[in-house]
């Protein structure tokens, strides 16, 4: 299937994996490019060193193309940006709005610069700085996120921009595909289905949670870091929503440590990277610091496994998916899904004017923007 999205990165399959943090590493990531989709490496919890290891361990396992996914609010950003230019990667990802010199910088050495946004005025300035995509994030997806649903933002921004619009939030099967195409969308951008397959590194108990969730157990929280943050409901997320200001600063004291260690970040760092996470909202200090430790819960259960200390991020689609197929096997799966849909609408659209009766008559693929 050819869209805009394959076409401007060099895939097969209109469809991303997208950066997720401590989940979309070398593995994922590669067994995504070898099955024709675009994967992102997560680079938001790897030190600059990690990163730049990480894309070579890639590059040494498959020729296709990949992208990084990195805060453009990061003091480390320009860094960054500095690895992905040097080691040639195809994508740079956001996820939040780089600015305009960021997107010049990458754009002159030649990488495909694709912003994660999640409102409408976000993808037309992104798109008026150079953008050459944008994801776009419903409500209904995993991690930060909007309030907006992928069924309103989606179209909103379709119309407002001129750049290829890959949807994200909600979707985990071909029909999904199919219905972000008739939307104008370009492709599709996943998370959560990616995290529940057998290439993601993520501990089986810990999918075992993702697996068990109902629509009811997946939440929409600002309690952790003080965003918009959508997860799993645990005892430890009742927990945050229910501590005093005390209790709150000290768990994200002792978080904050945790992840100086691992990360090489330092104590200033740490809190200019929180503080730039307020996105101008008041925030408590604990938030701020916990703002800056997200990264450390997410590894808690991500990484070692613990459900009942972590966080878990999640899109709402959790409660659809049922099974952890391989990378190749989901891919070659959303890809049958959506030729056979399509073949469907075909026939109930009938064939169009003027053709001959067909089966194939009136399945053309929408191609997106
Ligand atoms: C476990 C997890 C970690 C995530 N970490 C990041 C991240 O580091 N950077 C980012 O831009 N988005 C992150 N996200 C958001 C995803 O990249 C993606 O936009 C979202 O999962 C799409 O919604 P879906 O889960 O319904 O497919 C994360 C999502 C999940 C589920």
């Amino acid at each position: 299937m050819r869209t805009a999205l394959t076409d401007l990165v060099g895939v097969r399959h209109p469809i991303v994996q997208t950066g997720m943090g401590w989940v979309a590493g070398p593995r994922l990531v590669t067994a995504t490019a070898r099955a024709g989709a675009l994967g992102i490496l997560a680079s938001a919890t790897m030190s600059p060193g990690q990163l730049r290891s990480a894309v070579r361990e890639v590059r040494s396992r498959t020729d296709a193309p990949f992208g990084v996914n990195l805060r453009a609010d990061a003091g480390d950003a320009r860094e960054r940006v500095r690895i992905i230019v040097e080691e040639g990667v195809r994508v740079a990802s956001f996820a939040l709005a780089p600015s305009r010199e960021l997107i010049a910088e990458l754009k002159d050495a030649g990488v495909v610069v694709v912003p994660s946004v999640g409102a409408r005025r976000h993808a037309e300035k992104v798109a008026a700085w150079g953008a050459d995509a944008v994801i776009v994030q419903g409500g209904e997806g995993g991690g930060h996120t909007g309030e907006v649903a992928t069924t309103v933002l989606l179209p909103q921004v379709v119309d407002a921009v001129d750049i290829p619009v890959v949807a994200a939030g909600g979707f985990h099967d071909g029909r999904g595909l199919v219905a972000a195409l008739a939307y104008g969308a370009a492709g599709v951008a996943m998370g959560t289905r990616f995290l529940l397959t057998s290439d993601s590194t993520v501990p089986d108990a810990v999918k075992a949670r993702y697996l068990a969730a109902t629509a009811a157990d997946i939440t929409l929280t600002r309690a952790v870091d003080g965003l918009p943050h959508r997860m799993l409901r645990t005892e430890m997320v009742a927990e945050l929503e229910g501590a005093g200001r005390l209790r709150s600063l000290y768990r994200a004291l002792r978080r904050a440590s945790g992840f100086r260690r691992i990360s090489g970040l330092s104590w200033p760092g740490m809190v200019r990277d929180g503080l730039a996470m307020r996105h101008g909202k008041e925030l408590s200090w604990s938030q701020v610091l916990l703002a800056a430790n997200t990264p450390m819960l997410l590894r808690a259960s991500m990484v070692d496994g613990r459900t009942d200390l972590g966080i878990m991020a999640s899109g709402q689609v959790a409660a659809l998916i049922e099974d952890l197929p391989s990378v190749a096997g989901l891919v070659g799966r959303v890809m049958s899904d959506a030729e056979r849909t399509l073949a469907g609408l075909g026939a109930v659209a009938g064939p169009p004017a003027g053709a001959s009766a067909g089966p194939s008559g009136g399945a053309s693929s929408p191609s997106g923007a």
